[in-house]
């Protein structure tokens, strides 16, 4: 069935909705003709924002609260046709800092969100956003889905628990789910304000305000990135798409860009600016995963999902976004 027509009157819930993938997901949502609700938390170190609830047809579509508060999410869960789960925590380092709260974030929401989904029995298809960080250090490339999962962080390792309880849940209990790892997003919306989401969104920040950017390494690290338009293009396929319930699929980009590539594009999108490259912080050394990109053919193949958007483009379109909204953000 084509995206077009899967979701037309169809009753979505997105936790973590106001954040930046969850919103650019929305949006998309809606002009599909879904009818959507959100439910976010607006977790202050998180991505969200009030500024993306503008798009919501009316007030009583967002619910602020937090999706382990079962009182406030089985209501929301009635009568769901999907539910997509955003709400987790991205952030590699602040998981080594403060691991109880990146448990809290991405686990036990996890197992609230799937104990609601269990208990209203509605036949509600999940689909959670989970992450290439879980395989840890790449041991060949492209990394496959069946690469070994060794994660080299804490946020990894409770992503890796997420994932299992939604294979759990869909085992036992039935309940329809599949997962999309996601390589590094980025576009419109993004968060800016520091590197907790990506480190591009810092450098992104750098530019606009005409400072140095700072590329960790020697610069020659290669990453692979995914526009945020084709990451809900992939969250949409997975709900929509029979085959895909049960599976786990990997996104990826069009090509694998070096650090240094990457400064230098965005520098000459922006017009101005600079880079320097300087030696990783040990913090950040100490779980970093070296060079990464994913292999998609497996959902390429399955469900017919490649990415559309080049990276010329996308950061065209981001920086575009920031130099108009850039006041929401910093
Ligand atoms: N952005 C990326 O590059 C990327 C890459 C891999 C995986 N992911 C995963 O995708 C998901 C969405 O990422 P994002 O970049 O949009 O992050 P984001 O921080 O912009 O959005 C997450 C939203 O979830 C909300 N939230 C978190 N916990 C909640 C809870 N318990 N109850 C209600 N709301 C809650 C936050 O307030 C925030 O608005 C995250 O789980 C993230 O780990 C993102």
């Amino acid at each position: 069935m084509e995206i077009k027509e899967a979701f037309l009157g169809k009753k979505v819930l997105i936790a973590g909705g106001l954040g930046f993938i969850g919103s650019n997901l929305a949006k998309k949502l809606a002009a599909l003709g879904a009818r959507v609700s959100i439910l976010d938390a607006l977790i202050p170190e998180h991505g969200g924002s009030m500024f993306h609830a503008a798009d919501l047809p009316s007030p009583a579509d967002l619910t602020v609260a937090d999706a382990r508060d079962e009182a406030k999410l089985i209501p929301l869960l009635e009568g769901r046709d999907y539910l997509f789960h955003l709400a987790g925590q991205t952030s590699h380092l602040d998981s080594m800092r403060d691991p109880w709260t990146d448990l809290e974030m991405n686990c036990r929401t996890s197992l609230a969100i799937l104990e609601a989904v269990r208990k209203v029995r509605g036949g509600t298809k999940v689909v959670f956003a989970s992450t290439r960080q879980l395989y840890g250090i790449p041991r060949s490339l492209p990394v496959r889905e069946s690469h070994p999962v060794v994660p080299v962080d804490i946020n990894g390792v409770h992503k890796m628990a997420a994932e299992w309880y939604h294979g759990i849940y869909h085992k036992v209990y039935g309940i329809p789910a599949a997962i999309v790892r996601l390589t590094n997003t980025y576009g419109p919306r993004m968060r800016i304000k520091d590197a907790r989401q990506t480190f591009l969104g810092d450098w992104i920040r750098r530019l606009l305000k005409n400072e140095e950017i700072l590329v960790f390494g020697e610069g020659s690290q290669l990453r692979d990135f995914t526009y945020v338009d084709d990451a809900s293009d992939a969250l949409l396929l997975a709900a929509c798409r029979e085959e895909a319930t049960g599976q786990i699929f990997n996104l990826g980009g069009e090509r694998a860009i070096s650090l240094r590539d990457l400064a230098d594009l965005l520098v000459e999108l922006n017009g101005r600016g600079s880079y320097r490259i300087v030696p990783f912080p040990d913090e950040l050394k100490a779980i970093d995963i070296g060079d990464f990109y994913a292999d998609y053919s497996l959902i390429r193949s399955r469900l017919g999902w490649v990415p559309s958007v080049d990276l010329r483009e996308g950061l065209r379109k981001t920086l575009e976004y920031f130099r108009a909204h850039g006041e929401h953000y910093l």
